[in-house]
């Protein structure tokens, strides 16, 4: 097995409403499912951070699709690492809405979506884009 995990940051192009954000969900998770991806898909204020974990050549297939998606742009890779086992193993594709009252929940990260999502911030450190997506992945694990 040659399975990789990429973490991205992209901007919505309009404003995203639940009925879009339920269109890209149902479309992940069927296809992920099928292909044996995991990951986890968080929106707050125009912008997506997104982790997917699978097999290399599915996941850069994968992502062709995503940067031709018209409904987002900017798509910036901030992590690409080779990986044993999936960590989102639970998730064909998690999903987080952030609205304002989550974001003071999440304290520790609340400077890192006050205006959507930064990816220069989260290049600066990497491993802050996942420690994020974790702790609300263990959330909804809780659910
Ligand atoms: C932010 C965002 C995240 C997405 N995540 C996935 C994903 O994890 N898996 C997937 O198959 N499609 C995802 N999509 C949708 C794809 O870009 C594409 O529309 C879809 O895979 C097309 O497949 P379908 O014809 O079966 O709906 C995402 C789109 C956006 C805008």
């Amino acid at each position: 097995m040659n399975d990789i995990q990429i973490v991205y940051t992209s901007k919505a192009t309009a404003n995203v409403d639940d009925a879009q954000l339920d269109n890209i969900l149902k479309s992940a998770v069927r296809n992920n499912a099928a292909r044996n991806i995991t990951g986890m898909l968080l929106y707050a204020k125009g912008s997506f951070l997104q982790v997917l974990e699978g097999e290399v050549s599915v996941i850069e297939a994968l992502l062709k699709q995503l940067e031709a998606d018209t409904r987002h742009r900017d798509v910036e890779i901030i992590v690409r690492t080779s990986i044993k086992g999936h960590e989102f193993k639970n998730w064909s594709m998690g999903y987080r809405r952030l609205h304002d009252s989550d974001a003071k929940a999440l304290l520790n990260y609340a400077p890192f979506f006050e205006d959507g999502f930064d990816a220069s911030k989260f290049c600066e450190q990497p491993g802050l884009s996942l420690d994020i997506l974790k702790a609300l992945a263990a959330q909804l694990d809780q659910t």
